[in-house]
């Protein structure tokens, strides 16, 4: 786990204003720099995010013999000199997928598929987090795996399709298929209990390798032998999930009028806009266009009366990175919000459900933890509370959203994971009139 980093974050002392741009959706940067290494040829990314777990893919890829050019000092901007599907060499070392779920859990895939054993690991929060559902369907495909939990050793090997019917609703899991369907013989399909964020449905056709989805969401993959970069670069969209953060904070804090720019659109991660405006939230979307197979947009947000829902178990998916900050507007909203049909939040960095409701209980919200959600009574926060955001990246920053509107400060501990998916979250905060900052 990410330890260390207090943050100190106070309540606004007048309305958030501005433009700004946050970084590169973090599920989509992963994604291109794993396709793109296994690709024949050189493909250039843009708007990647250089978070520490994106960073950590691309580490491994370097660690297995793929050479990646930064383009600027950011390192929002790469060259990768793809090695083609069978092209990775054995690493020297131990792979570290950090605090990254899905570093670890889509390699699980990519590494099912090579000749040789890898042995991956990750920080002390990935350790505790669920791998069977990654490391079942790669070894019903042919490979084999020794342990349950990180750190696993993976024997690639001769693989074969198969049909996947997954029983829970993860991408992580879908997509760790899919990557491995890449290196198997015959057709690989994949069904989900509910829809989940299709970046990777989306990325492997500009790679020269259809996917097809049935009407009724059947994912089928035939593996065409080669991935071929594509000519033109890829453009990465602003993530939608760190945009989450001051769309809440803007309809929480009076008199604040914010436009997050270019902000990915896709359905399957919008589903937090959705339930902020069920909540009330007054947005409205500008400027909508096209990034390569994705949907943007600016969104913009005022300053808005938040009610209480009880939100459809059907937009848990679509919304499964932001409760922690929807949970913060819910405190502060009027009436009750119910959120049922939750319990993977209970496997995520760190328990969401369990976390959030300790940090927002501490800050004087009322609410009952349920096994698989949560129910909060809106009204006002206090603050004036220590929190500990248990090396957990959202609960940080959803913490900090939370203190714009409490009548004290809240201090946040162990925020220091802020820096895996949303480096540059403060100066942005600071620049929108938030009042947080790094203890010194
Ligand atoms: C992700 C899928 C989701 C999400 C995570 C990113 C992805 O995890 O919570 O932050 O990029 O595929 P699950 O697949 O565990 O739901």
């Amino acid at each position: 786990m990410n330890v260390g980093g207090t943050l100190i974050a106070k309540p606004a002392p007048s309305g958030l204003r501005g433009e700004i741009t946050v970084p590169g959706d973090k599920s989509m940067s992963h994604r291109a720099v794993m396709l793109a290494s296994l690709a024949d040829g050189v493909t250039e990314i843009h708007g990647f995010l250089p978070g520490e777990d994106n960073i950590a893919t691309a580490n491994m890829f370097i660690d297995m013999g793929v050479r990646i050019d930064w383009l600027n000092d950011e390192q929002t901007s790469l060259r990768v000199y793809g090695v083609g599907l069978h092209g990775l060499k054995k690493p020297e070392k131990v792979l570290d997928a950090g605090n990254s779920g899905t570093c670890a859990r889509l390699m699980m895939g990519v590494l099912a598929g090579q000749s040789f054993s890898t042995t991956i690991t990750g920080d002390s929060s990935l350790q505790k987090r669920p791998m069977k559902r990654v490391t079942d369907p790669v070894c019903k495909m042919g490979a084999s795996v020794s342990g349950e939990l990180l750190p696993l050793t993976i024997h690639g090997g001769y693989l074969h399709g198969i049909e996947h019917v997954s029983q829970v609703a993860s991408a992580q899991v879908k997509s760790c298929v899919l990557l491995a369907a890449l290196f198997a013989e015959g057709e690989t399909t994949v069904r989900e209990p509910r829809v989940t964020r299709d970046h990777t449905e989306r990325m492997l056709p500009l790679f020269g390798q259809p996917v097809t989805v049935d009407d009724d969401g059947l994912i089928h993959l035939n593996p065409t032998g080669k991935l071929i970069a594509p000519k033109a670069p890829i453009y990465i969209p602003a993530d939608p999930s760190s945009a989450a953060f001051f769309a809440v904070a803007a309809a929480l804090v009076p008199d604040s009028d914010v436009v997050l720019q270019r902000i990915g659109m896709n359905p399957l991660r919008n589903g937090w806009k959705r339930i902020l405006m069920d909540m009330h939230g007054e947005i409205t979307l500008q400027h909508e266009s096209l990034v390569g197979q994705e949907a943007v947009a600016d969104i913009h947000v005022s300053s808005s009366s938040l009610c209480g829902i009880d939100v459809n178990p059907a937009d848990v998916p679509d919304a499964i990175d932001e409760f922690p900050v929807l949970f913060a507007a819910a405190a502060l909203a009027k009436g009750e919000f119910v959120l049922t049909g939750a319990e993977e939040l209970r496997v995520k960095e760190s328990d969401r459900i369990a976390v959030m409701a300790k940090a927002l209980s501490a800050a004087g919200a009322k609410l009952v933890e349920t096994e698989d959600g949560i129910r909060i009574t809106g009204g006002k926060l206090a603050g004036r509370c220590c929190i500990d955001a248990q090396g957990d990246h959202r609960i940080a920053m959803a913490m900090a959203v939370a203190a714009q509107c409490a009548n004290k400060p809240i201090r946040i501990e162990n925020a220091a994971a802020i820096a895996t998916s949303f480096p540059n979250f403060v100066a942005l905060a600071q620049s929108l009139g938030m009042c947080v900052s790094w203890e010194a």
